[in-house]
């Protein structure tokens, strides 16, 4: 039996490395087929074991033959195994904290984990059964209404009309009312979310359900779409100020709205609708795709029965859990539904850990009508349906850490159930989204008759919404909103929110540090400094806003970064992509706005971008330094934007607007970050020691930016290149279904094409892993902040968060309170 022993061993560190390697990847499929592997030598027999009457000497020879040639088939197939793996993440609390600031990282990971209890359900019913058009919120006994519906129980209007419409729905000005609007509706106005269609007389015209029609129906034929497509004339030839197209392109026979293959065509933008004619019908995009469990109206979940919540993804007591599940009926949603960890059983080993977080679920005026609003199919989103239903991320959605931050949220280990037990509360206000609808037409709530800058309307909704909390739950006042979460993607970020919101938790790409502050904007709209007068609040806003507090206070607020998907990073050596040669020695592309009239001022980038241009063409910079600055057409490379990223050994954190996601951009890619804008703090800055791996150079000191480039040392430069492979993965989201696909997928690929072997390029072991990701890094710095915003430092319960020292006692009173909170 001495032959197994060797193999045996062997099998079983084989084996080792394939659970390892499956538990990390999910249980996907290996390319070295450990099963086949291990089941083909559980059945192997020797033809040469021991057999009584046989000489010693030929089968100890045979053995040894044989031995060796197992050993090496053994360790061949662990050669290989070890050579298709990562290299192994961080496990010791140490080395996953690395380069941080202060204890908030060491403090989390020495939590111990509490087990989690099964979730509470909940079976509230909601007045008239919200009109069979809303979703009854079982928790609260709210409906929750689409777009178009309101009251108590859905059943009253709630209308969005188009600019200047008739009785009739159509445009009532053709002739005596000249302004244009996007919302001007030639044809008929849809006037639950104003967005215009070919009139119901032509044959691809918008006929509604018929009379006595379900609350809600559908309608008969949703036509083809007519918004920004206006006619120059009216059917009698007579001019029309507002439009340009001439009548017959869009009503006559041969026309948009009448002709099979029309001679002209209007744009087909909304989401959902693909194709020349608006004929190809794909899936609509909503958060979290209803969970599988609801159908996507532009951003509304209609869940099914049994589910509800913003994302369908919550289970009425005593309904089935199969009740209305889409995962095999729409398969083409699957890859991109996230689970719900909060909603699941719980698992029989402790793995809860603390913050706990409570996701409220938002009247539909703060968030989905928002996304129903949309006329542009890619607004507001940070994924969408393509041809034949793929689904793939967005081209270009700046502001698109709001979807994803509110997915991250719900999809959660931390999120729970019980506000009771919630040390924080995310509030889901679609802002971000708000920007991308706000000119095109009034919204007709929060307060009306808004015209002031973007900034105003998005100030206004966020404080209706926190008045909507504060009077509607408990737990807004139980702790001044101290505990609250409020994202603010926008470019100034955070500087002009109400001032009764900023006791509260802002997270924003937006670092701006200085008080009293100004807007820098170039863009009149987003202006947060015009003096403003509105009938919902006494004299100047500003007096309520900006004049009242900072940006961003690194104490409570959170620079968080903006959202990459990995395709943006594809060429990343953290990502598995061959390691290129740095051979541009400083990198830049942007926008520059030094055309005559474009930003006279120079305001944009606090003219940093525009000066720097001009040193740098001053000073010759690409023939004398390599280095490559200035637009797209200055830069003269057709190299990917990823690819220049990786190629380069310092890349330039200029503002923009206000923030600019250029420090993830260089972070991604192994490229030191040099940062120049005085007092804004960088993503994380106050959470890990930057200093590590990027520099910072004055405003002031532009003239001198290459020396003070070339006074690094080589051996100092590898030093920051190694420390920022320690933390990059910090800077990006992962946990979300579509984010793992993709980078696993684009580490896969690069595997492949180095014969099986994974990357093994510092930091790449984190290609594919969640473990400490953006994500991760805000819940860590929250649990830090536990006792500060709960008002308990020095407590019983305060303890939990105070660190090691207090941390036996912690875990009792905190398995307590979870007891007390599930009984
Ligand atoms: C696996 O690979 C690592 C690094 O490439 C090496 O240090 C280690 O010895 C290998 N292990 C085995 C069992 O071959
Ligand atoms: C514009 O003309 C329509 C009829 O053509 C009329 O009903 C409406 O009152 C007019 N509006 C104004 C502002 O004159
Ligand atoms: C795409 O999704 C839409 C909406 O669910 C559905 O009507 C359509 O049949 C789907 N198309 C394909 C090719 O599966
Ligand atoms: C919240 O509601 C309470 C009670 O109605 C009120 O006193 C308080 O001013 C409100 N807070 C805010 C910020 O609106
Ligand atoms: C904002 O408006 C105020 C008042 O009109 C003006 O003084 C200021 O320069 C403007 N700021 C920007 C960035 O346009
Ligand atoms: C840059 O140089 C151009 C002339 O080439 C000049 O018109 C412009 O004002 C300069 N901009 C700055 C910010 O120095």
């Amino acid at each position: 039996m001495d032959v197994y022993k060797p193999l045996g061993l062997a099998l079983l560190v084989l084996l080792g490395l394939c659970s390892q390697y499956a538990l990390r990847n999910k249980g996907a499929a290996l390319d070295s087929r450990p099963n086949s592997a291990a089941s083909g030598w559980a059945t192997f027999s020797w033809p040469f074991a021991a057999e009584p009457g046989e000489g010693p000497r030929r089968t100890l020879l045979q053995d040894v033959e044989n031995d060796k040639h197992a050993d090496e088939v053994v360790k061949q197939l662990i050669a290989r195994l070890n050579a298709s793996r990562l290299a192994p993440l961080p496990s010791k609390p140490e080395e996953r904290c690395a380069l941080t600031r202060g204890t908030w990282c060491l403090q989390y990971h020495l939590q111990a984990p509490v087990p989690r209890f099964p979730p509470p359900y909940f079976d509230k019913p909601c007045p008239n059964d919200c009109n069979g058009v809303g979703n009854c919120n079982y928790e609260h006994g709210m409906c929750y209404c689409p777009a178009g519906w309101g009251g108590p129980d859905c059943s009253q209007p709630r209308k969005r009309p188009c600019h200047h419409m008739g009785s009739d729905k159509r445009d009532a000005g053709w002739h005596n009312l000249t302004a244009w609007s996007h919302t001007r509706c030639a044809g008929v106005c849809d006037d639950d979310v104003a967005m215009c269609y070919c009139p119901a007389d032509t044959k691809y015209g918008h006929r509604e359900a018929p009379p006595g029609a379900k609350p809600g129906a559908p309608p008969e034929q949703r036509g083809r779409p007519l918004f920004m497509c206006t006619p120059g004339t009216d059917k009698d030839g007579k001019k029309v100020e507002w439009g340009g197209t001439p009548y017959e392109d869009i009503f006559g026979p041969e026309g948009w709205c009448n002709a099979d293959k029309p001679k002209f065509t209007c744009p087909c933008r909304l989401d959902g609708l693909l194709g020349l004619t608006c004929t190809e019908v794909v899936e609509q995009t909503c958060i979290n795709q209803c969970s599988g469990h609801g159908e996507c109206n532009q951003g509304f979940c209609k869940c099914h029965a049994g589910w509800y919540g913003v994302d369908c993804g919550l289970r009425r007591a005593g309904a089935l859990p199969q009740v209305g599940d889409q995962w095999t009926t729409k398969p083409w949603i699957e890859p991109t539904l996230t689970h719900t960890v909060a909603t699941e059983d719980p698992p029989l080993t402790p793995t809860r850990r603390r913050p706990y977080i409570y996701v409220y679920d938002m009247k539909s005026d703060f968030g989905t009508d928002l996304m129903q609003y949309r006329i542009e199919g890619s607004h507001c989103l940070y994924r969408s349906f393509t041809r034949a239903n793929q689904s793939s991320f967005v081209g270009y959605n700046a502001y698109a850490a709001e979807p994803v931050l509110h997915e991250l949220f719900l999809t959660s280990e931390h999120r729970t159930l019980d506000p009771e037990e919630a040390d924080f509360f995310y509030v889901p206000v679609n802002v971000g989204c708000l920007f991308d609808v706000y000119g095109w037409n009034e919204i007709p709530r929060w307060p009306r008759g808004l015209l002031g800058p973007r900034t105003h309307g998005a100030t206004m909704m966020q404080r209706e919404a926190m008045r909507w909390l504060n009077a509607t739950f408990p737990h807004f006042a139980r702790r001044g909103g101290r505990d609250h979460i409020w994202m603010h993607p926008h470019d100034e970020g955070a500087c002009y929110v109400w001032k009764e919101m900023w006791p509260g938790v802002m997270l924003s790409h937006w670092g701006r540090m200085d008080f009293p502050h100004a807007s820098n904007t170039a863009y009149g709209q987003d202006n947060y400094s015009l003096p403003l007068h509105h009938a919902s609040h006494p004299g100047d806003w500003r007096d309520h806003t900006s004049l009242t507090h900072p940006c961003f206070d690194p104490k409570k607020d959170l620079v968080v970064p903006a959202f990459k998907q990995p395709q943006l990073y594809n060429k990343s050596p953290f990502l598995g992509a061959p390691v290129k040669e740095r051979d541009i020695f400083a990198f830049f592309i942007g926008d520059l706005r030094m055309e005559p009239g474009r930003d006279p001022p120079c305001r944009y980038s606090r003219c940093i971008r525009q000066r720097l241009y001009n040193i740098s063409r001053d000073q010759h910079w690409k023939e004398a330094h390599g280095v490559l600055f200035g637009e797209r057409k200055d830069i003269g490379n057709d190299a990917s934007y990823s690819e220049l990223l990786a190629r380069s050994k310092f890349c330039f954190v200029l503002p923009g607007d206000g923030w600019s996601p250029r420090w993830e951009d260089a972070v991604l890619h192994g490229c030191i970050p040099v940062v120049i804008m005085d007092d804004v703090q960088v993503v994380f800055e106050s959470l890990v020691d930057v200093s590590l791996f990027s520099l910072r150079i004055a405003e002031s000191e532009l003239p001198r930016v290459v020396d003070v480039l070339k006074a690094v040392s080589d051996q100092r430069l590898a030093e920051m290149q190694a420390h920022l492979a320690k933390v990059w993965h910090r800077y990006r989201y992962m946990g979300l279904r579509m984010l793992d696909d993709s980078a696993r997928s684009l580490m896969w690929g690069y595997r492949a094409d180095a014969g099986g072997k994974a990357p093994r390029t510092p930091g790449s072991e984190y290609s594919t892993s969640r473990q400490d990701d953006a994500f991760a890094t805000i819940l860590q710095w929250l649990y830090h902040r536990i006792p500060e915003v709960h008002g308990t430092q020095g407590s019983r319960e305060g303890a939990a968060a105070a660190g090691a020292g207090a941390l036996v006692e912690a875990i009792g009173a905190v398995s307590d309170g979870a007891g007390v909170a599930a009984a």
